[in-house]
Order: C-alpha cells, then sequence, then structure tokens
C-alpha cells in the first residue's frame, strides 16, 4: 500500500490550481441517469470516487467517454467525460459497489424516477459514526415511492411513477436534498422541499438540471421548489471548483506560513472558514479567479469553532482546521454537529505531539510550540489530509499510511504541494 512521507518545516510559495468538486461531480454524474441523452461533465476531478462511480454506473447500463488530452492540459487539469444513459439495463446496484462509496447510493433517485424502480445496497463510505439513509427514504416515500429492505438491499417501486409532494426534513440534510432534487424533477405535479440543504453543490446540480429541462426554482435556499417535467435532455456542464480542496489549501498555508495564490476558486464558497482564518491571523484576499493567502513570521491565535450545514463552518474541513489549531498559541474549542464519531484524526495527531481533549461533541486543542514528525494512519478522507497539514509543520519525518483515503477525495495532492515547496513524496509499496 502506498505511503506518503513529508519532510516539515518548509513553507509554501507559489500558486495551486484547485480542482473541480468532488461532491459536486458525484450527484452530477449520478444526474445521468435521469436522461437518455448525453450529458457533458467538464472539469471532473481525477478521483478514485469518480472512477469508482464510472463502474457503479456502467453497471447500470451507462455508456462513458473521457476525452484525451488537449494542449495545455496536464494530468491534473478536470477530465471531461461524456455519459449515455440511453440503454439503462439494471435498476439495481449492488453491494460489492456501493459498500464501497456512501454518495453511490444516490442513484436511487434518478433510477425510481425514470424507470419507476430501484434495488440500491444499503451504502458504505468514510466511517464517521452512523451514518442512516432515513431521510433519504423518507423524501421517495413522500413522492409515493413504497420502499422495502431485502437482504441488504432498499427495494423501491412506484410503477406509476413519482408524484410531487412537500417535503420537509426534520433536519438539513445534503444527501436528502440531492435525492429530492433529483426525483421531483420527473414527478407528477410540484414538489416544494422544506429545510433544504443551502451548500454550493445543490445550487450546481440545480444549475445542470435546469439546463436538462428541469423547473426548480430556490436552490442555495431552504426552500426549493420543482415542477416535474415529463422528460430531461442532455447538456453540457462545468463542474463547480472544490472549497473543501481550497480550504484545505488555506490552511496548510496558515501552518506552514508562505504566500499562496489558489487558483480557479471562489471566496463566496466558503466565507465562513476564511473569515475564521482571518481571525486566526493569516491574510485572506480575493484575487482575480482564486484566494491569496498568505502568512509571514506573525502567530496563530486559537479560534473556536462549531461545524454548522452551509454557510456555516463546514464540517469537511474540522479536522484540517484542528491540525492548524495545534499549533496555535491558547485555546481552541471545536465543535462537531454534523457527524458523531467524527474525531478519528485526533488520537492520529496526538502521535505527532498535538495535545487535544474530546468533550462530549467538542475537542479542546492546546496550542504547542512544536510538533514532531511521526508514522501516522489515515483514517477517512478529511482526517488523512489533517495529517498532511500537521506533517508539514512538524520537525522531522511525517508518514502516513493508508493514503488511498486521501486519493478518493485529493487529485494531484503530492505535486500541487511539492511545486510551493513542501518536501513531500509518495512511496509506492
Ligand atoms: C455530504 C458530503 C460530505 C459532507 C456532508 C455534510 C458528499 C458526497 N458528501 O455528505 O462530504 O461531510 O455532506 O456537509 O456530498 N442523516 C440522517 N439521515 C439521512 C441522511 C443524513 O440522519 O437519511 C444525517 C447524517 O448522519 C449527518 C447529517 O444528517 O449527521 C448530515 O448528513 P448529510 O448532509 O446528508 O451528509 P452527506 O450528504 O452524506
Amino acid at each position: 500500500m502506498d505511503r506518503i512521507k513529508i519532510t516539515g518545516g518548509a513553507p509554501l510559495n507559489g500558486v495551486i490550481p484547485i480542482s473541480g468538486a468532488k461532491n459536486a461531480a458525484l450527484p452530477l454524474m449520478i444526474a445521468s441517469l435521469l436522461t437518455g441523452d448525453t450529458l457533458e461533465l467538464r472539469n471532473v476531478p481525477r478521483l478514485a470516487d469518480v472512477n469508482q462511480l464510472l463502474r457503479i454506473l456502467g453497471n447500470h447500463g451507462i455508456d462513458h467517454t473521457i476525452t484525451g488530452k488537449r494542449p495545455g492540459q496536464t494530468s491534473e487539469t478536470g477530465q471531461t467525460i461524456r455519459l449515455d444513459a440511453s440503454s439503462v439495463i439494471d435498476t439495481c446496484a449492488p453491494y460489492d459497489l456501493v459498500s464501497r462509496m456512501r454518495a453511490s447510493f444516490w442513484v436511487i433517485a434518478p433510477l425510481i424516477a425514470r424507470f419507476g424502480e430501484a434495488c440500491v445496497s444499503m451504502p458504505g463510505g468514510c466511517a464517521i459514526g452512523t451514518r442512516p439513509v432515513d431521510l433519504l427514504l423518507f423524501a421517495l416515500e413522500r413522492m409515493g415511492v413504497r420502499i422495502e429492505i431485502e437482504g441488504g438491499y432498499v427495494v423501491a417501486r412506484a410503477p406509476k411513477g413519482l408524484k410531487g409532494a412537500e417535503i420537509a426534513f426534520p433536519k438539513v440534510t445534503v444527501s436528502g436534498t440531492h435525492v429530492a432534487l433529483m426525483a421531483a424533477t420527473l414527478a407528477d405535479g410540484t414538489t416544494v422541499v422544506e429545510n433544504a440543504a443551502r451548500e454550493p453543490e445543490i445550487v450546481d446540480l440545480a444549475e445542470c438540471l435546469i439546463k436538462m429541462g428541469a423547473k426548480i426554482t430556490g436552490a442555495g435556499t431552504s426552500r426549493i421548489v420543482i415542477d416535474g417535467v415529463a422528460r430531461l435532455h442532455g447538456t453540457t456542464h462545468t463542474v463547480m471548483p472544490d472549497r473543501i480542496e481550497t480550504g484545505t489549501y488555506a490552511m496548510a498555508v496558515a501552518m506552514t506560513g508562505g504566500d499562496v495564490t489558489l487558483e480557479n476558486t471562489r471566496p463566496e464558497f466558503l466565507q465562513n472558514a476564511l473569515d475564521v482564518l482571518s481571525q486566526v491571523g493569516v491574510e485572506v484576499s480575493a484575487v482575480n479567479d482564486g484566494i491569496r493567502v498568505h502568512r509571514n513570521g506573525t502567530g496563530l491565535r486559537s479560534v473556536d469553532v462549531t461545524t454548522d450545514p452551509f454557510p456555516g463552518f463546514p464540517t469537511d474541513l474540522q479536522a484540517q482546521f484542528m491540525a492548524l489549531m495545534t499549533r496555535a498559541e491558547g485555546t481552541s474549542r471545536i465543535r462537531e454537529t454534523i457527524f458523531e464519531n467524527r474525531f478519528m484524526h485526533v488520537q492520529e495527531l496526538a502521535r505527532l505531539g498535538a495535545q487535544i481533549r474530546l468533550d462530549g461533541d467538542a475537542a479542546i486543542v492546546q496550542g504547542v510550540e512544536r510538533l514532531k514528525g511521526a508514522p501516522v494512519m489515515a483514517t477517512d478522507l478529511r482526517a488523512s489530509v489533517s495529517l498532511v497539514i500537521a506533517g508539514l509543520a512538524a520537525e522531522g519525518e511525517t508518514e502516513i499510511h493508508r493514503v488511498y483515503h486521501l486519493d478518493r477525495g485529493f487529485e494531484a495532492l503530492e505535486a500541487k504541494l511539492g511545486r510551493c515547496g513542501a518536501r513531500i513524496e509518495r512511496i509506492s509499496a
């Protein structure tokens, strides 16, 4: 298994191009099941999760083509994928494919909406607490879908099609909102989603669906209204920038010091996290087509943070921020309100010398003067990149094992950091 070796202490300086967002690309690819025409997606990141989803979609009968390299492109430039679901032959998504990635469960929405039936294995994905699908099924049931659980599979049936409905989510859910949005586009009548997630990835999906002929208003607010249409058609859509990758590199620069421009991204996608970084003592400014992050000489101040649905502080940046706070002056309280058990990075950060104490749904981080390199283990996608951030600032060598977690969500991580001066290399076993 590959591992990543980092020799800490080098500041980061230069330019980091930000990739297309994994969390937007996945639902967009799944939306291709809603039409028999071709959906062309541009700026799709080259990630293990994208490849896994292509396998799952292929199993349903979707053909895909990936265009070759064009002038000026590198292996880090997003790819263009064309998806063609004109001949879906299988509405069942099997365990061995779905269990590796939670988002693949969302195929249930377009399958039931277009074909009136779906059978999807219960999902897997990152081990960050129990991640149920009850709210996704609640949304589908509201639209008239009959759901049964058989042998670890969710079997969904709606032989007469879906009906528009009022769906009031008891808690904000990104997955539930994606599923409701996709299913409602082909339902008979109007669907109103209340307490909808407001994440930019929801807006990106809605914009693509609108280009495909869907009638949607309110995406990006807590109330989304969808008027069902009889069919959707193909279109071309460019995947939005990855705000979590953006925030991760911003925190890496905050940690090491230096001056980096994050290119092809937008501050409004992560304003809350950028404001927190300013409070920490990092200079953050919007520049043409990106964000400049700059820290020279000044120390890091401790700041308390609570994760929240968008526009709050993202849970997907919690581990990275905790890594940063290990070196800040004073004590920081980091509260996680979205996922239980999303603190598995704490014991690994402690191996580098971090002082962190857990207190219910919060982690209390007492900043230390120095971290020291050590072998550590990646436990999930965002936790593993927090170890990279810590390793970049630790004295000596840090070796991160199980980096397949990183490959699920960070495109060309070593190359992007390496070009900015980080001493980081992948060791293939
Ligand atoms: C998505 C993101 C993930 C991010 C999360 C929160 C993708 C592929 N993943 O995950 O990176 O961390 O949003 O921003 O986009 N819940 C239920 N029942 C359900 C569904 C969810 O109780 O049926 C709970 C979850 O356990 C969690 C909370 O609701 O506590 C939020 O989950 P949700 O917003 O749905 O996250 P995901 O879409 O899975």
